[in-house]
């Protein structure tokens, strides 16, 4: 393994923290734990007897979490599994009621960094792609065995491509001469695909679109969204950082409906279709990282946050 550090700068901390506003006797939901720094500055701010459930599906990353967060002993339960099977540890755990809720999508830096991890195209690694090992299809399955209508499918839809037909027909002419086995590799032998001037761009969202496809991350944001609400007590807050416009529009799709639901009482909704709200939107527009932290962590350039409260 390459000798680095594992180091993730936490995106939008004093805004999480702030926005969260964490109080003593809190119940505190971290979904996407990584390396706990979110959920080790809500703590702090605390010092009472708030307590963590901390879920992030890579056994890796809570490990470091766990070392990190020493100091909050018996404060933290850790949890190698993904917040979209929140219900079910809710009642195995017999939680009663959570208080707040931070999801901070995607990936961390160390899963970008240790090139064994197969995220990136910018370090030869296997093609991989699965934040949890228990998985048991990654990269590699869906690039080397998936039809090409298929293909086109995951690169249209999460990669947002225009050419995604071009780069699917080209996927599987090239495997039918050898199957594609390093992320470095891949990139090469699609990157014709892509306009030299857009090739890092077009390459970028290759990728995206496989991870979300390999880790079915619309699908599990849209069930945790669900499940977590659902045992939000009231005053409750949830907080979710996005990263690309597709998590961004699930999220926001969810919140608006909370905050203007359909009336359902046949009665009422001749008056008004929309029935009273659900949430109070915290975050009116979704909030950026300033041009500050962007210098300092580039990978927080395109996040997006965005935080309701249950009344
Ligand atoms: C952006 S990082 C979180 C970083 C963290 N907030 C911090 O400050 O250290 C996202 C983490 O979520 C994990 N993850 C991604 N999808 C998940 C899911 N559905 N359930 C649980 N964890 C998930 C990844 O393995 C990664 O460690």
């Amino acid at each position: 393994m390459e000798d680095f550090k594992f180091e993730h700068v936490s995106v939008l901390l004093d805004e999480i923290c702030d926005f969260l506003d964490p109080k003593e006797t809190d119940i505190i939901v971290d979904g996407t734990l990584g390396l706990g720094g979110h959920t080790k500055e809500l703590l702090k701010r605390t010092e009472g007897q708030a307590r963590a459930y901390g879920f992030d599906l890579d056994s890796r990353n809570l490990q470091i979490a766990r070392n990190r967060l020493k100091g909050f002993d018996g404060r933290v339960s850790y949890i190698n599994d993904s917040f979209s099977s929140f219900d079910h540890y809710y009642k195995v755990m017999k939680m009663d009621g959570i208080d707040k809720v931070v999801l901070d999508l995607g990936l961390s830096s160390p899963h970008l960094d240790i090139a064994e991890h197969g995220f990136s195209f910018k370090r030869r690694g296997p093609l991989d792609m699965r934040y949890s090992r228990k998985q048991k299809i990654t990269a590699a399955t869906l690039i080397n065995k998936l039809p090409s209508d298929q293909l086109a499918m995951i690169l249209k839809s999460f990669g947002e491509l225009s050419n995604a037909k071009l780069i699917a027909r080209k996927i599987v002419e090239e495997r039918a001469v050898s199957p594609f086995k390093y992320t470095d590799e891949f990139a090469t032998r699609i990157e014709v695909c892509f306009h030299p001037k857009d090739r890092v761009k077009g390459l970028t969202c290759v990728f995206q679109a496989i991870r979300i496809a390999v880790n079915d991350e619309l699908r599990t944001l849209s069930k945790g969204l669900e499940s977590l609400y659902n045992h939000l007590s009231s005053n409750g807050r949830i907080a979710v950082i996005s990263y690309h416009s597709l998590e961004d529009r699930i999220v926001k799709n969810f919140f608006r409906k909370l905050e203007k639901p359909l009336e359902t009482d046949p009665e009422k909704s001749l008056k008004s279709i929309y029935a009273d709200p659900l949430v109070e939107m915290i975050t009116k527009k979704p909030v950026k990282p300033g041009d500050k932290e962007v210098e300092v962590n580039p990978r927080a350039r395109s996040a997006k946050l965005r935080v309701i409260r249950k009344i």
